[in-house]
């Protein structure tokens, strides 16, 4: 892993680590507490949750599994709508907040994200009694010691962003070796010297170089342009003797302007890899080529 110094946030008693472990899928299975458990005691110990991730579990099961855990372990989360009608006010952040802090079994978070808030308006999340002063109500009171932006799409980031209120941003699919629309989102942050967050660098797992996920990137179906170009990153990969996995990783991770990358694990199998392909040394050479292969055609995200 390249050997950055980490970033302090506040609210967190040891430096942000580069590598975060994404937990969106953990509860999808009947046996994932043995995941969770591994999450925990392993050697990245920094976990991304939300509250409505596997309907709650990743967070149940994350629970569990600190009340066995080595000290040191750093859990981030996030507010989410309410899952039956989808409001999104300062009321429902509040109650997102204690269900997670249950199932969770702490009472503070160093950082808590305002996560895909897509069915209410910039606007009414900024408004009295809205889901942003909720927010700072948490960290006024020292619950969070920062609030964080986590979603994707259009310019919903930006907007956000420009609010001025939030101390860490998180994206996804946005910034990767195969999609660069991150860019204003990394100049805006950089300039408030927010923390940032580089979500899902394997484009949700094409960019892994698993066959299973060939046809998909940032979750929607890729044009055969866009495919090619991934089979041309594999070739150039291959050549260099890495994996197409290991340039996706460290693709993020060498990037100064993002803190921490967040890469979603599934199973204990890929908790190892992920271990050993954050060890793997890209070769210099290799980035120029990369250049070299020329823009990638759109991507099949906004
Ligand atoms: N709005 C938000 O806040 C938001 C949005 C998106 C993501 N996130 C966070 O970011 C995390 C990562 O996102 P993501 O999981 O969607 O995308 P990702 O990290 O780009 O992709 C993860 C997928 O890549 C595959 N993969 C992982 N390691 C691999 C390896 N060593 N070799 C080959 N394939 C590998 C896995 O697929 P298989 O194991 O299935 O083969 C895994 O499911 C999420 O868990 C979540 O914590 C947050």
């Amino acid at each position: 892993m390249p050997d950055q110094q980490g970033r302090r946030v506040p609210g967190l008693d040891r430096p942000l680590q580069p590598l975060t472990v994404g937990t969106s899928a953990l509860g999808a299975d009947p046996g994932d507490e043995a995941l969770a458990e591994m999450m925990v005691s392993g050697r990245l110990r920094q976990l991304d949750t939300s509250n409505n991730y596997a309907g709650g579990r990743s967070e149940t099961l994350i629970g569990a599994a600190l009340k066995q855990a080595p000290d040191g372990v750093t859990v981030f989360s996030k507010a989410d709508s309410d899952p039956g009608t989808g409001v999104f006010d300062g009321d429902r952040v509040m109650r997102s907040w204690e269900e997670t802090t249950s199932r969770l079994g702490v009472e503070t978070l160093p950082i808590y994200h305002l996560h895909d808030p897509m069915t209410i308006t910039v606007s009414e999340a900024m408004a009295r009694g809205g889901a942003v002063p909720a927010l700072v109500a948490l960290r006024e009171q020292g619950l969070v010691g920062a609030i964080g932006i986590a979603v994707g799409g259009g310019t919903m980031v930006e907007d956000y962003i420009r609010t001025d209120a939030f101390d860490a941003v998180l994206t996804h699919n946005r910034y990767t070796l195969v999609d660069r629309r991150a860019e204003e989102i990394l100049r805006l942050a950089a300039e408030r010297d927010m923390t940032v967050f580089n979500a899902a660098p394997f484009g949700g797992g094409i960019l892994g170089g698993s066959p299973r996920h060939a046809t998909r990137y940032g979750y929607r179906r890729v044009s055969p342009e866009f495919a090619a170009h991934v089979e041309r990153l594999r070739a150039l990969c291959e050549r260099w003797g890495i994996t197409l996995a290991a340039a996706a990783l460290h693709f993020s991770l060498a990037e100064p302007r993002v803190h921490s990358t967040v890469v979603g694990v599934t199973s204990a199998e890929r908790l190892a890899q992920l271990e050993s392909l954050a060890d793997t040394v890209i070769p210099d050479g290799f980035w120029a080529d990369l250049a070299a292969l020329g823009s990638p055609p759109p991507s099949p995200i906004d």
